[in-house]
Parts: C-alpha cells; sequence; structure tokens
C-alpha cells in the first residue's frame, strides 16, 4: 500500500511577486480553491492519505489550510455561507497532515530528503503543486501508483514538449515497454535543446521506492549547484529501476504567469461553471 504523498512547498515563487510577497504560491486560488489542495485532493482520490509537507519559513498559511479553523465555523455555522467550508472540511477528515522544514533551499533532491523525517522507509508519492494536473478519470498520481503496485519499480510522469521547451524541465530517454511506458535508460535535468535526449519531459508526479534517499544522500549538487532529484534518479534508472509513463490528462504550468491563467480559465469553465449548474 502506498500512503505517503510528499509535497515539496518551501520554494518562494518569484515569478509571482508582489502576490507571493507575504503568501506561499502554493496558496494562489485557482478559481476558488489554492493551488495546493487541487494536489491534496489528487493524492487523496489515489488513497494516498497521509500528506507530508516540507514547508520552509513563511509557509504556514498552507498548514493552517489543512487544519481546522474554529473561529471562522462557529462564524458561519447554520449560516447560508456553511457549504463554502465542506470541501476543506472534508479534506481535513479523509487525510492525515504532517510537515517539516527545510531550513536551506538546496533544490528538490533536498527538499525530499528532507522529507524522509516523515516518509520513512515505505514507497511514497510526489506532487508538485505548481504542476497542475487534472484528469476526468483517474488523477495523475493514481495513474503512477497503479504502475508501482504492479511492477514494484519508481515511475515519474512525462509528456511530450516542443523541442524549444525542453530546457524547463528533466528529460528523459527509454524504451517503451508498453505504450506510453518507457523503462528510462537517461535523464537530462534541464538541457539545452541540442543536449536533449528526447522531448519527453518529467512533470511533478512521481511514485519513487524509499531507496531514492541513500541515492539523495550522495548525489551532489548538480545544475545550477542544486540537489537535483533528475540525478538521483538517473543513478537508479542506470540499474533499469525506473519506469517513466506518459500520462492521461491534462498539465498547466502554475508555475508561470501563462499556464496559472490557462489553468484558470479551464477550471472555471470546465468545472467551477458546471458545479453551479450553469
Ligand atoms: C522540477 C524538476 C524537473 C521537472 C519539473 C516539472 O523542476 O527538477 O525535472 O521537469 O519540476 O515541473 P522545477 O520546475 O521545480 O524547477
Amino acid at each position: 500500500m502506498i500512503k505517503k504523498c510528499l509535497f515539496p512547498v518551501a520554494g518562494y515563487g518569484t515569478r509571482f511577486l508582489p502576490a507571493t510577497k507575504s503568501m506561499p504560491k502554493e496558496m494562489l486560488t485557482v478559481v476558488n480553491k489554492p493551488l495546493v489542495q487541487y494536489g491534496v485532493e489528487e493524492a487523496l482520490a489515489a488513497g494516498l492519505d497521509e500528506i507530508c509537507f516540507v514547508t520552509g519559513r513563511g509557509k504556514r498559511a498552507i498548514i493552517d489550510h489543512f487544519d481546522v479553523s474554529y473561529e471562522l465555523e462557529h462564524q458561519i455555522a447554520g449560516s447560508n455561507k456553511e457549504a463554502y467550508l465542506t470541501s476543506v472540511r472534508n479534506l481535513i477528515e479523509q487525510g492525515k497532515f504532517a510537515s517539516t522544514r527545510q531550513s536551506e533551499m538546496k533544490g528538490l533532491g533536498h527538499a525530499i530528503l528532507t522529507g524522509e523525517l516523515l516518509v520513512g522507509n515505505q514507497p511514497f508519492g510526489i506532487i508538485l503543486a505548481d504542476d497542475l494536473c487534472l484528469n476526468e478519470g483517474p488523477g495523475v498520481i493514481s495513474q503512477l501508483a497503479e504502475i508501482y503496485r504492479r511492477t514494484g519499480t519508481s515511475v515519474i510522469a512525462i509528456q511530450e514538449v516542443g523541442e524549444q521547451d525542453v530546457s524547463k524541465f528533466g528529460v528523459i530517454a527509454g524504451d517503451e515497454e508498453e505504450p506510453g511506458l518507457y523503462r528510462v535508460t537517461d535523464m537530462v535535468e534541464k538541457p539545452e535543446p541540442e543536449d536533449a535526449p528526447s522531448n519527453l519531459a518529467i512533470i511533478g508526479r512521481y511514485v519513487l521506492s524509499p531507496e531514492i534517499f541513500d541515492i539523495l544522500r550522495e548525489t551532489p549538487p548538480g545544475k545550477d549547484g542544486e540537489v537535483q532529484l533528475t540525478d538521483a534518479l538517473l543513478t537508479l534508472a542506470k540499474t533499469g529501476k525506473v519506469y517513466a509513463y506518459k500520462f492521461d490528462g491534462k498539465r498547466f504550468d502554475c508555475g508561470s504567469v501563462d499556464g496559472f491563467v490557462e489553468a484558470t480559465n479551464h477550471v472555471y469553465e470546465n468545472i467551477y461553471l458546471p458545479e453551479q449548474g450553469e
């Protein structure tokens, strides 16, 4: 059983300044829900109900969001506004929430290693909340968890991107063993287009075996002087133990203003309005 899902949420969100000066970027709202809530809902729907946040300074709002708000609830109890809280209350009841702090920003790999304290020695999911993934069927983390359960092998989400965009992602090369499922043979973090092994880009969803922690401990800083999860995964891939899966669903880059606006329009038209019965 995969129960844990790690959310690295310590990043600064500089691309959204001034909005993110005192507010975590993960709390920016896509229509009526903070970005991080979409990720938590995706994890819970996949049965990953032990939610582990790797936070940093100034990120308390995230932890508070997944806790009861007594004053607010007391204030609106019995009024017609109560329905607004239902979705968050349901989440709090379904999930267990824990957090630890990353005191220095040394990259995604370092954030994941910081989360070892919460995950321990068991397979776990990772969701990068900036990548908002939506699918009418099972969510992306659910698709990966299914592959992990079937194969016992770590698996990461990938998507084809345009050649001009490969430098924004980790990029893989692999052998396609089943439709959409590749055994990874190479991975490069944010390559120049001429160095990219393919146009298959890593999206922020992973289900990993806990052996990644020992590898991360030995992984030196890579691209941009940061400990890269991609580099650690390459070490694992060299032993044949990483799959990459071309998932079903849409992905929005909510780490960029353009992607955020696109996600907002999509959610408003395809989720919010239909829920309002319009
Ligand atoms: C991280 C990973 C990268 C991956 C990307 C997906 O980069 O390091 O391999 O492709 O997430 O969003 P970041 O965007 O956090 O710099």
